[in-house]
């Protein structure tokens, strides 16, 4: 990796190799109008991680939880912009600690700007989630404390914005929570005909780009809504991009299943079905959203982008017999849970 070019603005991005981590980094790394564009340092527990090395993103070992992890990452990317992505689900397992992570590197920020008095201040985007907010129920605590990290971050009175992203649309490609795009299905969290509202990580990321532009931007809370698409609809988007007649759409995993083991998921999905009940739901967002992102990705344009299945099949090419068996597994595995479930009742009784 050559070294950082010190002519460019820096930002930092925690959890950058991420789903929404890579897509800011991307974002920043597409802005190329010579004296603006980026270096883009990206937080990882590998700093030798390839996701990051393949795109050009300068990688910073770094421990959520850790001053002195922050403080590292700070002085090696004296940064101007720092993107702050914390995790509930996959790192901290708990509101107070997604809290403390976050408390940790916003406090380390504030402390950065005024230790180099020389310079501005980073500016700090903090990314939230849509539904994250004073009303969301605490049987949702993902949400829950991300709404307290934007009320923390707000009381610091340091220059930041915030962004608010809905679902995203990488959740239909992610392996690494057992949910690879398989030949002709499409799986989610959500009921078939629940509108949910989504966005592309990269659209994620230009919102957080035109923000860093517009600095009247400062303390704003911005959603983050590209389209809102119902399972149905995102199947049939699924089978246009694809050539691929009758896609289909499961709840994956079943909504059962989500009660037994993801309590937390299951009623982020029943909170956003109510969310989406009205009418002309999402529009405002939708509307303030494309003031930062004129043009964000539609979901057919994200299946076009990413152009094959999960196996790196092209789209439009006979399907492996592997691809055609894991597009069935996530039945199998349901199956199987449900099983393992009765039969445990039935012996207990
Ligand atoms: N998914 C959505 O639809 C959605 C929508 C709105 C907001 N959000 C929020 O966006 C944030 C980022 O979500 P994401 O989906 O981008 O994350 P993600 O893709 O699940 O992030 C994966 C990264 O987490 C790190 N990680 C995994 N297990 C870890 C562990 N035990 N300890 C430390 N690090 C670990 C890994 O980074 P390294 O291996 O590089 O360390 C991995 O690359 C979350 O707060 C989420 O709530 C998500």
């Amino acid at each position: 990796m050559p070294p950082a070019d010190n002519s460019k603005s820096s930002v930092l991005v925690t959890l950058a190799t991420g789903k929404l981590g890579l897509g800011i980094c991307e974002a920043f790394l597409g802005v190329n109008d010579g004296d603006n564009a980026y270096v883009v340092h990206g937080t990882s527990r590998n700093p030798q991680h390839p996701a990051l090395l393949s795109r050009g993103i300068q990688p910073i070992e770094f421990q959520f939880g850790s001053k002195e992890s922050i403080e590292r990452a700070l002085n090696i990317a004296n940064p101007d912009v720092v993107v702050v992505i914390t995790a509930l689900i996959q790192i901290a397992k708990s509101v107070s600690a997604e809290v403390e992570h976050a408390r940790i590197i916003l406090d380390a920020c504030k402390d950065f700007g005024s230790n180099h008095p020389g310079r501005a201040p980073p500016h700090v985007i903090f990314c939230s989630s849509h539904s994250a907010t004073k009303d969301t129920p605490d049987r949702v605590p993902h949400f829950k404390s991300k709404y307290f990290c934007e009320e923390y971050l707000r009381g610091l009175d340091i220059p930041h914005s915030i962004l608010k992203p809905a679902s995203f649309m990488e959740n239909f490609d992610d392996p690494t929570v057992y949910n690879p795009l398989t030949y002709g299905t499409l799986r989610d969290l959500y009921p078939i005909d629940t509108p949910v509202p989504l966005v592309g990580t990269l659209d994620v990321g230009k919102a957080a780009v035109a923000m860093v532009r517009q600095s009247m931007r400062h303390g704003e809370k911005v959603p983050c809504i590209s389209i809102v698409s119902t399972g149905r609809q995102s199947a049939e988007c699924l089978s246009q991009a694809s050539g691929t007649p009758g896609c289909s759409y499961q709840t994956a995993p079943p909504r059962f299943v989500q009660y037994i083991i993801l309590r937390d998921l299951y009623h982020m999905v029943s909170h956003v079905g109510q969310e989406s009940a009205g009418d002309d739901c999402y529009q405002d967002e939708m509307k303030a959203f494309r003031e930062l992102v004129p043009k964000p990705m539609s979901l057919q344009e994200w299946f076009q982008k990413k152009g094959k299945w999960a196996d790196g099949t092209p789209f439009g090419e006979k399907p492996t017999a592997k691809s055609m068996w894991d597009s069935k597994l996530v039945l199998v595995a349901s199956s199987a849970v449900l099983v393992a479930v009765a039969w445990s009742w039935r012996s207990r009784s």
